[in-house]
């Protein structure tokens, strides 16, 4: 399991914390920036970990901004990423269980370490259900 981590300056502190959660939980990860607390765009590191999940070369992705929003909506615009913006364990588990999420987001100004640390956990205990979810994913498509 490979994963691509992103956030904009508004995550960049609570970026650390996922870093070193995977690290202490034994994945492999990248860190795709920013590197420093500078003001930067989100959409360019939510189309970053977009691209490097879309293209196989990561398994899931994990991003943060303020909110969450933004970001997860620029990974949202990359074909074949299914981002879900979280707000707790039990959202991180049906994310992964019905849609089959593959980016992980969340707002670094409404969750602190404690709440990062069940959210993660929640999302890695948990797996795609398929049977009907499968064939609603399959329905998400762009339409005009
Ligand atoms: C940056 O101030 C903020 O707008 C951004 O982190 C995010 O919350 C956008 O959705």
């Amino acid at each position: 399991m490979k994963i691509a981590v992103g956030s904009d300056h508004a995550g960049f502190e609570l970026k650390k914390f996922v870093l070193s959660w995977l690290e202490r939980h034994g994945y492999d990860f990248e860190d795709m920036g920013p590197y420093s607390a500078d003001s930067v765009d989100y959409p360019d590191y939510g189309h970053k970990v977009g691209v490097a999940v879309a293209k196989g070369t990561f398994d899931q992705g994990i991003l943060m901004c303020g909110t969450g929003i933004g970001i997860s909506i620029a990974a949202n615009k990359v074909r074949g990423i299914r981002a879900a913006n979280v707000c707790n364990p039990d959202y991180a588990a049906l994310a992964r269980q019905h849609n089959n999420a593959n980016v992980l987001a969340f707002g670094a100004r409404f969750n602190d370490e404690e709440s990062v640390d069940k959210i993660l956990e929640s999302w890695f205990a948990s797996e795609f259900e398929g049977g009907r979810h499968q064939r609603r994913i399959d329905k998400i498509e762009p339409c005009c």
